[in-house]
Order: structure tokens, then sequence, then C-alpha cells
């Protein structure tokens, strides 16, 4: 099967994943998060002269865990590599190419020290970071539906998570958000 195959078959297994009740998240992260990731992950990649493919589809699958199994979900970057293996296996997507795809989920979080080895990982990385930036409204949703904090605690939930997106850029992307972070210092601070 050709990768862009693949990628349209991710797209599909993704977002039904997205959208069933297993996904505490709620349905809408697919539209709130996951695009917003591909999206700027991908821009990044053909900025940065990365392989195309393999970020999108690591973008596709960065979450696959936690949006699969609530009890995957504090360490998804761990449990997302043996769905992305499942998965584009069933495909015959090369092995070589399966393990950059997994070093991207496994390396994905900002609040894990793990190194990010390959342009591809810093793409995904900073798409994830920058997603946030992006719909500022689904973090709210997070904070007040979904963790159902009080008003005090969800603000300083988001800016505290908006912090750490920001610290987990590389110096590149942060470039490139940078008027949306200081926008969102002003409303929040
Ligand atoms: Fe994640
Ligand atoms: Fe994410």
């Amino acid at each position: 099967m050709q990768t862009k195959e693949i990628i349209q078959k991710l797209y599909t297994i993704v977002q039904k994943q997205a959208k069933k009740p297993a996904n505490t998240f709620g349905p809408d992260v697919w539209e709130t998060h996951l695009l917003p990731v591909i999206k700027y992950a991908k821009m990044l990649a053909l900025k940065r002269h990365a392989d195309v493919d393999i970020v999108e589809i690591a973008a596709l699958l960065h979450d696959i865990a936690s949006i699969s199994n609530s009890k995957e979900i504090k360490e998804h970057h761990i449990h997302g590599q043996r769905y992305a293996q499942e998965i584009l296996s069933l495909f015959h997507y090369p092995q070589k190419e399966i393990d950059k795809v997994k070093h991207c989920i496994f390396a994905h979080r900002g609040s894990k020290q793990i190194k990010r080895e390959t342009i591809e990982a810093q793409c995904v990385a900073d798409g994830d970071a920058m997603a946030h930036f992006d719909s500022l409204y689904s973090l709210f949703y997070l904070a007040f539906e979904i963790k159902k904090l009080d008003p005090f605690a969800g603000k300083e939930f988001v800016k505290e998570k908006l912090e750490r997106s920001w610290n987990k850029l590389t110096p590149f992307a942060q470039r490139l958000i940078r008027d949306k972070y200081k926008a969102v210092k002003l409303l929040l601070d």
C-alpha cells in the first residue's frame, strides 16, 4: 500500500477512535486538538525539510493511546508506540519507518524529559504544543468540563499547560507562535 493511502486510512481510524465513548476527552478532540496538531506539525516539517509523511503519521497517532483507553493516559507516550506498531504493521509499513514514527510518539510530551532525537520528533512535539495556542477553548473545556476544576484552579491549569507548551517549543516554533503566546499571557496573567 502506498504511504499516502495509509495516511488516508489513518485519518479514518483515528477520527473514528476519537468519536467513540471510550475517548474521555470528548469527541471534539479530533477537531480541537488532533487536526490542529497535524496542521502545525506538517507546516513545520515542510519548513524544516523533515520527512512530511513520518510527521503526519506520528501527529495522527501521537495521542492514540489517551483517546483509546483512559487507563493509558498517564503514560500515553509509551502505550501509543504499541498502537502505532500494531496499526502500521497491518498496512505493511516498513519497520524502519514505524520505528521513526514510534520515536516521535515517545518523545512528544512536554511534561517528560525525553530527548527528541530527530527533526521529525521535534516537528510533532512542536505541533502538539502550538495547537494549544490555536484552540485555547479546548484547554478550558478540559479544565472545567473534564477535570471539573473551579474557576481559579481552572485558570491556573490552563496557564500552566500553556507555559509548559511554550517551554517545550523549539526556538523555531516559538518564533512562529510568539504573538499568540504574548496575547494569552496578557489575558490570563
Ligand atoms: Fe499527548
Ligand atoms: Fe496531543
